[in-house]
């Protein structure tokens, strides 16, 4: 079974969100289970130079994309028993971000041409190639396209990772960027309202689509969730799978953290009262036993700051410490900030994004508030759940797929139906409420950090979709 898996960022090379965490842990767990998996990037100029020394130059070429012609190196990298490829361009990847620049589509046109123009020159040849979000949904299509390289018999996969992200653009980027014929657009398999979606284009012409949680699959048929593409879904419905993703178990490890004072482990929790304590003495929390609830995401409104803003001041009345990390839209920024002063030792904003933040406030905090308008999967909840932070979520997509709610027998956490501030408050006093037993406490606690969150089971899962590809061919 060969796979070719490409994506746009990838832990530990470079990460922005989820995405890069799936990509750089799905991989390793599929050539576990024996796939012959590659993975395929580009080589942005902040990829550190550690990983730069180690990589192999394989050769170089000239990609065609519309009427340009830019040059392509190749390099490989051996990588946790993962053959690792970088796409080399600087014109287009030596750049102060990994997105957000004016030329994006063409950028990502130039990367998924080049991922297919490669192949025939890489000495190996997969039987399935893996894509993922827009920045790579033009491979389906380029794959369906290019007359010169041997795709015969080659399947392709597009996984959504969150359909507010489409890769939307005018309808002259069609010919001018992306070199696509106006057939495409005329047909409506790329069209988008006035413009073309290159998500829509994927999701017709991958042979097979995932998305990252099975609840996030049905929801995606509701116009609510689906941001203009629910009769697209529909019409590929029978093609659609929701595959639920892991983490990388031993990376988000509280035995083994080294960003964390303290290890501790279901078999020795222990240690999670002095990372507790950690916390509150790095954040000026003052200790006490009032539950410390945290929030570790990007502040943007779909992630359900509107109701955490909204519920600020209901929120702090209770008996409560309130924790923020992670940057975002301007307007949480400044809120969050203000709060922190209006509520010196009970709020505490952490407008940064840092691993080391994090993973103090993962071991530290008591609960993981988690209150997204929709989420994909989400990879906070489980996180907080490995190193025994109670999540409280709203019950959505992946997090309604792995957190239980108590009061059930088998919970390990908290949930709210209703998108509001009220039910995400009477969430929380459930939590505070349970919080105040010893023994529910501890037994929550604990059906979290044993909860089995790893890739294994859905790793499985993507090996057997492969092989059912192939033998349809
Ligand atoms: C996106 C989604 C998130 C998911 C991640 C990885 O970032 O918003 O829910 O966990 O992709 O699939």
């Amino acid at each position: 079974m060969k796979v070719l898996y490409a994506a746009s960022e990838a832990a530990p090379f470079v990460k922005t969100g989820g995405l890069a965490d799936v990509a750089g842990s799905l991989p390793k767990a599929l050539s576990g289970e024996g796939a012959d998996i590659r993975v395929i990037l580009p080589l942005y100029a902040s990829i550190a130079e550690r990983w730069r020394l180690k990589m192999n130059f394989c050769f170089y070429t000239y990609i065609e994309v519309a009427w340009r012609r830019q040059y392509c190196g190749v390099f490989s990298l051996d990588h946790d028993g993962v053959i690792w490829y970088f796409i080399d361009n600087e014109y287009y990847f030596k750049r102060g971000s990994v997105y957000g620049c004016y030329d994006d589509g063409e950028r990502f046109a130039f990367f998924s041409k080049a991922v297919t123009a490669v192949l025939p020159r890489l000495g190996w040849q997969p039987e399935v190639i893996h894509c993922n979000d827009w920045q790579t949904a033009l491979i389906p299509l380029y794959a369906g396209q290019d007359a010169s390289a041997d795709f015969d018999g080659i399947k392709t996969v597009f996984t959504i990772h969150n359909i507010e992200y489409q890769g939307r653009f005018g309808k002259e980027a069609l010919g001018d960027v992306f070199g696509l014929s106006d057939a495409l657009y005329q047909s409506g398999i790329l069209r988008c309202e006035n413009g073309v979606s290159l998500m829509k284009g994927a999701i017709y012409r991958a042979d097979h689509v995932t998305t990252v949680s099975p609840s996030y699959a049905a929801e995606l048929k509701d116009p609510y969730y689906a941001c203009g593409l629910h009769e697209v879904i529909a019409d590929n419905a029978y093609k659609l799978t929701g595959i639920l993703n892991g983490l990388d178990t031993a990376h988000y490890d509280p035995a083994k953290d080294p960003l964390i004072g303290t290890h501790y482990s279901p078999e020795n929790p222990a240690g999670k009262t002095q990372c507790r304590a950690a916390l509150s003495a790095a954040l000026g929390l003052g200790g006490g036993d009032a539950p410390v609830i945290a929030c570790v995401s990007r502040l943007v409104g779909h992630k359900g700051f509107d109701l955490v803003a909204e519920a600020l001041d209901r929120l702090v009345s209770r008996s409560i410490k309130l924790v923020i990390l992670g940057t975002g839209e301007e307007r949480f920024e400044r809120f969050f900030r203000e709060a922190e002063n209006r509520y010196k030792g009970t709020v505490s904003a952490n407008i940064m994004y840092s691993e080391r933040r994090a993973s103090l406030v993962y071991a530290g905090a008591d609960m993981l508030l988690m209150p997204s308008k929709s989420e994909p999967c989400g990879l906070s909840q489980m996180i907080a759940m490995r190193y025994g932070t109670l999540p409280i979520v709203h019950e959505v997509g992946g997090l309604k797929d792995t957190v239980r709610p108590y009061p059930g027998a088998d919970a390990n956490g908290f949930s709210f139906l209703w998108y509001s501030a009220d039910d995400m408050l009477q969430a929380i006093d459930r939590a505070i409420e349970a919080w105040r037993y010893p023994e529910k406490r501890r037994a929550l606690i604990l059906r979290g950090m044993r909860e089995d969150l790893s890739w294994t089971r859905s790793a499985k899962t993507y090996i057997a979709l492969y092989h059912s590809l192939i033998q349809t061919s």
